[in-house]
């Protein structure tokens, strides 16, 4: 069960994305997603701690030269890209966003190793890809924009080979959001068109997917809290062209004192 939620509609993040890559914004440094820091250095630039995040998600894959990896809600491909060149992999990335998938795809083009990246059109709820046909699938906050976590668990099983390892982060509400809190939230919520997970849901949901937990790790201190701090420190205006909404729009700013607004990095692995 998730919390304060409409369920999300494909299309509808597909048309938000394609909005927000026609804005040519670089996200940080190309990754669309947050940092990770240790406590005692805040001060790390946003750009250097979301490669961070990205590597110490490749980490968990524990991958081999050469093995095929399936990036789930694949951005702008610039993790895709970090990974296949520090692990030696073969990354194919799937979006919703068609925009996204040509810039990635522009991205792929340029690279020394283009021969082992590819982008391509889908929808997690369906993955366009054969049973066994990837050793590792990673998902960075891509899952909380999805009507279904537990169908996209599913089909990430079904693509994984058995002994293969799903590395994802999420968002998730680590207690009730407190009531002077709940219109930031919900604001946030509708304007990126996400649910936030209940993290007491994900171990049933990956045992019914076929999927055994390797760690499931609360990460909100180092990473969703410092994020929105140096954002709202940045812009806080900066997206407002890509909605449409009347009312007063998300800003990071909003988020930086709700506690109750978490994120988690989880591990799982298909049997071997
Ligand atoms: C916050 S961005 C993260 C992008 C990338 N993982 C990164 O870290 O830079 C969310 C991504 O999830 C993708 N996404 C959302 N819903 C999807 C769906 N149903 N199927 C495939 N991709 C989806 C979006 O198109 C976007 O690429």
């Amino acid at each position: 069960m998730s919390t304060l939620n409409t369920v999300p509609a494909p299309d509808e993040v597909g048309r938000l994305y394609d909005r927000l890559t026609a804005m040519d914004t670089e996200g940080q440094g190309g990754s669309l997603h947050l940092g990770y820091w240790d406590l005692g250095a805040l001060d790390v630039p946003l750009v250097e701690a979301a490669d961070r995040l990205t590597d110490m998600m490749a980490e968990r894959l524990r991958l081999s030269p050469g093995q095929r990896v399936l990036d789930v809600g694949c951005g702008l491909g610039q993790p895709a890209a970090r990974i296949a060149a520090a692990e030696d992999v073969h990354v194919t990335g799937v979006s919703i966003s068609r925009e996204q998938v040509k810039r990635a795809t522009e991205l792929a083009e340029k690279a020394d190793f283009a021969s082992r990246l590819e982008f391509q059109h889908g929808d997690a709820m369906r993955l366009p890809f054969a049973d066994a046909s990837f050793d590792a699938v990673v998902a960075i906050e891509s899952i909380f924009h999805m009507p279904d976590r537990e169908q996209v668990l599913a089909e990430i099983a079904r693509v994984l080979k058995p002994g293969g390892r799903i590395t994802l982060t999420d968002f998730f509400a680590r207690g009730p959001i407190p009531d002077d809190q709940k219109e930031a939230v919900e604001r946030c919520l509708r304007d990126f068109i996400m649910t936030l997970a209940d993290v007491d849901d994900y171990l049933p949901m990956l045992r019914r997917a076929g999927l055994r937990v390797v760690e499931l790790w609360d990460i909100s201190e180092h990473s969703v809290g410092p994020t929105f701090a140096q954002m709202a420190s940045v812009d806080n205006h900066q997206l407002d062209p890509v909605f449409d909404a009347e009312e007063k729009k998300f800003t990071p700013a909003d988020l930086v004192d709700v506690d109750e607004f978490g994120s988690l990095l989880l591990t799982a692995q298909k049997p071997g």
